[in-house]
Protein backbone atom coordinates (compact mmCIF):
# COMPACT_ATOMS: atom_id res chain seq x y z
CA UNK A 1 0.00 0.00 0.00
CA UNK A 2 1.29 3.44 -0.89
CA UNK A 3 2.59 5.44 2.40
CA UNK A 4 3.43 9.38 2.28
CA UNK A 5 5.76 8.75 5.20
CA UNK A 6 7.53 6.48 3.18
CA UNK A 7 7.89 9.20 0.02
CA UNK A 8 8.91 11.87 2.58
CA UNK A 9 11.66 9.81 3.68
CA UNK A 10 13.02 9.12 0.21
CA UNK A 11 12.58 12.64 -0.88
CA UNK A 12 14.61 13.81 2.19
CA UNK A 13 16.86 10.91 2.03
CA UNK A 14 17.65 12.14 -2.04
CA UNK A 15 17.78 15.61 -1.10
CA UNK A 16 20.57 15.79 1.58
CA UNK A 17 22.65 12.41 0.22
CA UNK A 18 24.70 15.08 -2.45
CA UNK A 19 25.66 17.02 0.85
CA UNK A 20 29.30 15.91 1.44
CA UNK A 21 30.15 18.50 3.49
CA UNK A 22 32.06 18.37 7.07
CA UNK A 23 34.51 15.61 8.15
CA UNK A 24 34.59 12.60 10.40
CA UNK A 25 35.77 12.56 13.32
CA UNK A 26 39.74 11.45 13.76
CA UNK A 27 40.47 13.21 17.10
CA UNK A 28 40.19 8.99 18.34
CA UNK A 29 41.99 7.97 15.17
CA UNK A 30 39.97 4.31 14.64
CA UNK A 31 37.05 6.72 14.48
CA UNK A 32 38.30 7.79 10.87
CA UNK A 33 37.83 4.80 9.27
CA UNK A 34 34.27 4.51 8.63
CA UNK A 35 32.92 4.57 5.25
CA UNK A 36 32.05 8.86 4.90
CA UNK A 37 29.67 8.19 2.45
CA UNK A 38 27.23 6.05 4.52
CA UNK A 39 23.84 7.68 4.62
CA UNK A 40 20.58 5.96 6.83
CA UNK A 41 17.57 7.13 7.69
CA UNK A 42 15.16 4.95 10.24
CA UNK A 43 11.82 6.34 11.46
CA UNK A 44 9.75 4.24 13.86
CA UNK A 45 6.21 4.61 15.55
CA UNK A 46 4.94 3.92 19.18
CA UNK A 47 2.50 1.72 17.49
CA UNK A 48 5.24 -0.35 15.87
CA UNK A 49 5.97 0.71 12.67
CA UNK A 50 9.47 1.16 11.12
CA UNK A 51 10.78 3.27 8.11
CA UNK A 52 14.16 3.17 6.53
CA UNK A 53 16.04 4.62 3.79
CA UNK A 54 19.75 3.86 2.70
CA UNK A 55 22.31 2.73 5.15
CA UNK A 56 20.74 1.58 8.21
CA UNK A 57 22.03 -1.25 9.06
CA UNK A 58 25.49 -0.20 9.15
CA UNK A 59 27.18 -0.86 12.07
CA UNK A 60 29.34 2.71 14.41
CA UNK A 61 29.63 3.52 17.39
CA UNK A 62 27.15 5.62 19.80
CA UNK A 63 29.43 7.77 21.24
CA UNK A 64 28.01 10.68 23.00
CA UNK A 65 24.02 9.20 21.94
CA UNK A 66 25.07 7.56 25.11
CA UNK A 67 24.77 9.96 27.54
CA UNK A 68 21.22 10.35 28.04
CA UNK A 69 20.62 6.94 28.24
CA UNK A 70 23.87 6.65 31.24
CA UNK A 71 22.19 9.34 33.05
CA UNK A 72 19.01 7.67 33.54
CA UNK A 73 20.53 4.49 34.63
CA UNK A 74 21.90 6.53 36.93
CA UNK A 75 18.64 8.52 37.56
CA UNK A 76 17.23 5.42 38.18
CA UNK A 77 20.37 3.86 40.51
CA UNK A 78 20.51 6.76 42.70
CA UNK A 79 17.42 8.82 42.65
CA UNK A 80 16.88 12.31 41.10
CA UNK A 81 17.93 14.44 44.19
CA UNK A 82 21.19 12.63 44.63
CA UNK A 83 22.13 13.14 41.04
CA UNK A 84 21.14 16.59 40.85
CA UNK A 85 23.53 17.00 43.66
CA UNK A 86 26.15 15.85 41.56
CA UNK A 87 24.81 16.95 37.94
CA UNK A 88 23.10 19.95 36.80
CA UNK A 89 20.56 20.62 33.97
CA UNK A 90 21.53 23.96 32.51
CA UNK A 91 22.94 24.26 29.08
CA UNK A 92 26.10 25.66 28.53
CA UNK A 93 26.56 26.75 25.23
CA UNK A 94 30.04 25.40 25.11
CA UNK A 95 31.74 22.20 23.16
CA UNK A 96 31.13 18.81 24.33
CA UNK A 97 34.36 18.26 25.34
CA UNK A 98 34.86 21.34 27.38
CA UNK A 99 36.94 21.00 30.73
CA UNK A 100 34.15 23.16 32.56
CA UNK A 101 32.88 23.00 35.97
CA UNK A 102 29.92 25.99 36.88
CA UNK A 103 32.06 27.82 39.08
CA UNK A 104 29.02 28.73 41.44
CA UNK A 105 27.85 24.95 41.90
CA UNK A 106 30.98 23.31 41.24
CA UNK A 107 28.71 20.91 39.31
CA UNK A 108 28.98 19.75 35.87
CA UNK A 109 26.41 22.62 34.17
CA UNK A 110 24.62 19.14 32.68
CA UNK A 111 24.74 14.95 31.74
CA UNK A 112 25.05 15.73 27.56
CA UNK A 113 28.95 17.46 27.90
CA UNK A 114 31.23 15.20 28.43
CA UNK A 115 32.00 16.34 32.05
CA UNK A 116 28.27 15.53 33.13
CA UNK A 117 28.79 12.90 31.10
CA UNK A 118 31.66 10.96 33.09
CA UNK A 119 30.33 12.38 36.44
CA UNK A 120 26.77 10.36 35.60
CA UNK A 121 29.04 7.08 34.46
CA UNK A 122 30.84 7.51 38.28
CA UNK A 123 27.00 7.04 39.89
CA UNK A 124 26.31 3.49 37.74
CA UNK A 125 25.60 0.88 40.78
CA UNK A 126 27.40 -2.39 40.61
CA UNK A 127 29.83 -4.24 42.64
CA UNK A 128 32.80 -3.87 40.01
CA UNK A 129 33.83 -2.35 36.64
CA UNK A 130 32.48 -5.04 34.83
CA UNK A 131 29.64 -4.91 36.98
CA UNK A 132 28.76 -1.66 36.34
CA UNK A 133 29.74 -2.04 32.09
CA UNK A 134 27.58 -4.94 32.33
CA UNK A 135 24.79 -3.31 33.49
CA UNK A 136 24.96 -0.11 30.86
CA UNK A 137 25.66 -3.00 28.30
CA UNK A 138 22.28 -4.20 29.73
CA UNK A 139 20.43 -1.25 29.91
CA UNK A 140 20.92 -0.07 26.41
CA UNK A 141 20.33 -3.41 25.45
CA UNK A 142 16.87 -3.10 26.94
CA UNK A 143 16.17 0.09 24.59
CA UNK A 144 17.43 -1.49 21.21
CA UNK A 145 16.12 -4.53 21.39
CA UNK A 146 18.71 -7.10 20.85
CA UNK A 147 22.29 -7.29 23.22
CA UNK A 148 24.93 -4.69 22.26
CA UNK A 149 28.37 -5.43 21.87
CA UNK A 150 31.65 -3.39 22.25
CA UNK A 151 33.47 -2.37 19.64
CA UNK A 152 36.71 -2.89 20.94
CA UNK A 153 39.35 -1.48 18.60
CA UNK A 154 37.61 2.15 18.74
CA UNK A 155 37.51 1.36 22.81
CA UNK A 156 40.97 0.64 22.79
CA UNK A 157 41.47 3.68 20.43
CA UNK A 158 39.69 6.22 22.95
CA UNK A 159 41.27 4.80 26.37
CA UNK A 160 44.79 5.34 24.65
CA UNK A 161 44.27 9.09 23.35
CA UNK A 162 41.21 10.46 25.53
CA UNK A 163 43.59 12.37 27.70
CA UNK A 164 41.28 15.07 27.87
CA UNK A 165 38.89 13.03 29.09
CA UNK A 166 40.98 11.91 31.97
CA UNK A 167 41.84 15.55 32.76
CA UNK A 168 38.14 16.44 33.14
CA UNK A 169 37.67 13.24 35.58
CA UNK A 170 40.28 13.80 37.51
CA UNK A 171 38.94 17.34 37.89
CA UNK A 172 35.74 16.17 38.85
CA UNK A 173 37.52 13.61 41.18
CA UNK A 174 38.78 17.02 42.73
CA UNK A 175 35.77 18.84 43.28
CA UNK A 176 34.31 15.47 44.93
CA UNK A 177 31.51 14.99 41.89
CA UNK A 178 33.12 11.25 41.15
CA UNK A 179 35.03 9.54 43.88
CA UNK A 180 36.67 7.22 40.97
CA UNK A 181 37.87 9.09 38.08
CA UNK A 182 39.85 6.68 36.40
CA UNK A 183 36.83 3.91 36.85
CA UNK A 184 34.08 6.70 35.65
CA UNK A 185 35.76 7.70 32.82
CA UNK A 186 36.87 4.32 31.50
CA UNK A 187 33.37 3.11 32.17
CA UNK A 188 32.56 6.54 29.98
CA UNK A 189 34.81 5.04 27.13
CA UNK A 190 33.43 1.57 26.94
CA UNK A 191 29.75 2.97 26.84
CA UNK A 192 30.64 5.42 23.62
CA UNK A 193 32.05 2.02 22.09
CA UNK A 194 28.89 0.17 22.02
CA UNK A 195 28.40 -0.61 18.33
CA UNK A 196 24.80 0.58 17.02
CA UNK A 197 23.23 0.74 13.63
CA UNK A 198 20.50 3.77 12.69
CA UNK A 199 17.93 0.86 13.08
CA UNK A 200 19.06 0.25 17.13
CA UNK A 201 18.99 4.02 17.56
CA UNK A 202 15.38 4.16 15.91
CA UNK A 203 14.45 1.80 18.75
CA UNK A 204 16.23 3.53 21.50
CA UNK A 205 14.74 6.54 20.29
CA UNK A 206 11.09 5.63 19.89
CA UNK A 207 11.28 3.94 23.48
CA UNK A 208 12.26 7.08 24.67
CA UNK A 209 9.18 8.21 23.01
CA UNK A 210 6.90 5.47 24.07
CA UNK A 211 7.64 6.16 27.95
CA UNK A 212 10.42 4.11 28.52
CA UNK A 213 9.03 1.19 26.94
CA UNK A 214 10.29 -0.82 23.98
CA UNK A 215 7.01 -0.74 21.25
CA UNK A 216 7.71 -4.64 20.29
CA UNK A 217 9.54 -6.06 22.98
CA UNK A 218 7.76 -4.49 25.61
CA UNK A 219 10.07 -4.50 27.74
CA UNK A 220 10.98 -0.83 29.94
CA UNK A 221 13.90 0.26 29.80
CA UNK A 222 13.28 3.47 31.97
CA UNK A 223 10.22 4.81 34.59
CA UNK A 224 8.06 6.88 32.86
CA UNK A 225 8.94 9.58 35.21
CA UNK A 226 12.65 9.51 34.94
CA UNK A 227 12.35 9.74 31.11
CA UNK A 228 10.68 12.98 31.17
CA UNK A 229 14.14 14.07 32.86
CA UNK A 230 16.09 12.71 30.51
CA UNK A 231 14.32 14.39 27.22
CA UNK A 232 13.89 17.34 29.11
CA UNK A 233 17.71 18.20 28.95
CA UNK A 234 18.11 16.33 25.31
CA UNK A 235 16.15 19.54 24.47
CA UNK A 236 18.33 22.23 25.85
CA UNK A 237 21.62 20.60 25.90
CA UNK A 238 21.88 17.30 23.48
CA UNK A 239 23.25 19.37 20.65
CA UNK A 240 25.43 21.16 22.78
CA UNK A 241 26.52 24.54 21.65
CA UNK A 242 23.55 24.10 18.24
CA UNK A 243 21.03 23.31 20.65
CA UNK A 244 19.54 26.93 20.52
CA UNK A 245 19.53 26.30 16.70
CA UNK A 246 18.38 22.82 16.71
CA UNK A 247 15.25 23.25 19.03
CA UNK A 248 14.58 26.47 16.59
CA UNK A 249 14.81 24.56 13.22
CA UNK A 250 13.91 20.90 14.10
CA UNK A 251 12.25 21.37 17.42
CA UNK A 252 12.78 18.26 19.54
CA UNK A 253 14.88 16.46 22.05
CA UNK A 254 17.87 14.71 20.36
CA UNK A 255 21.49 13.70 20.83
CA UNK A 256 24.17 13.36 18.62
CA UNK A 257 27.46 11.66 18.99
CA UNK A 258 30.81 11.72 16.62
CA UNK A 259 30.47 8.29 15.58
CA UNK A 260 27.96 10.37 13.06
CA UNK A 261 24.56 9.42 14.61
CA UNK A 262 21.68 11.64 15.96
CA UNK A 263 18.63 10.31 17.19
CA UNK A 264 15.61 12.62 18.12
CA UNK A 265 11.98 11.85 19.55
CA UNK A 266 8.59 13.10 19.35
CA UNK A 267 7.30 11.89 22.62
CA UNK A 268 4.32 9.43 22.64
CA UNK A 269 4.64 9.38 18.81
CA UNK A 270 7.92 8.49 17.34
CA UNK A 271 11.81 8.08 17.16
CA UNK A 272 14.03 9.08 14.17
CA UNK A 273 17.94 7.96 13.89
CA UNK A 274 20.25 9.38 10.89
CA UNK A 275 23.69 7.90 10.30
CA UNK A 276 25.81 9.98 8.47
CA UNK A 277 29.70 10.33 9.85
CA UNK A 278 31.07 13.46 8.51
CA UNK A 279 30.53 16.04 11.20
CA UNK A 280 29.98 19.84 11.55
CA UNK A 281 32.28 22.27 13.49
CA UNK A 282 30.05 21.25 16.09
CA UNK A 283 30.32 17.58 16.19
CA UNK A 284 27.15 16.71 14.93
CA UNK A 285 26.39 15.15 11.69
CA UNK A 286 25.93 17.40 8.98
CA UNK A 287 23.23 15.25 7.04
CA UNK A 288 21.92 13.90 10.30
CA UNK A 289 20.65 17.73 11.34
CA UNK A 290 19.79 18.53 7.53
CA UNK A 291 17.84 15.18 7.23
CA UNK A 292 16.28 15.73 11.11
CA UNK A 293 15.14 19.61 10.00
CA UNK A 294 13.50 18.45 6.78
CA UNK A 295 11.83 15.64 8.29
CA UNK A 296 10.33 17.91 11.27
CA UNK A 297 9.24 20.11 8.78
CA UNK A 298 7.43 17.52 6.06
CA UNK A 299 6.24 15.76 9.17
CA UNK A 300 5.19 18.57 11.28
CA UNK A 301 6.97 17.46 13.95
CA UNK A 302 8.46 20.44 15.72
CA UNK A 303 6.12 20.02 19.02
CA UNK A 304 7.61 23.10 20.74
O1 LIG B 1 34.31 11.68 24.64
C1 LIG B 1 34.44 11.74 23.42
O2 LIG B 1 35.14 12.59 22.89
C2 LIG B 1 33.72 10.73 22.58
N1 LIG B 1 33.78 9.42 23.17
C3 LIG B 1 32.27 11.12 22.40
C4 LIG B 1 32.08 12.54 21.92
C5 LIG B 1 30.84 12.75 21.13
O3 LIG B 1 30.26 11.86 20.59
C6 LIG B 1 30.42 14.17 20.95
N2 LIG B 1 29.20 14.30 20.17
N3 LIG B 1 28.89 14.67 19.15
Amino acid sequence: MHNPVIDILNDVYEQCRPDTAGAVADYIPELSRVDPDSFGICLATTDGFVYEIGNVGTEFTIQSISKPFTYGLALADRGVAAVAARIDVEPSGEPFNEISLDPDTERPRNPMINAGAIAAAGLVVGDSAEHRFERVRQCYSRYAGRQLAVDEAVYSSEAVTGHRNRAIGHMLRSFGVVDDADAAVDLYFRQCSLIVTGRDLAAMAVTLANNGRHPLTGELALAPELVERVLSVMTTCGMYDAAGAWVTSVGLPAKSGVGGGVLAVLPGQLGIAVHSPRLDEHGNSVRGVQACGELSRRLELHFL
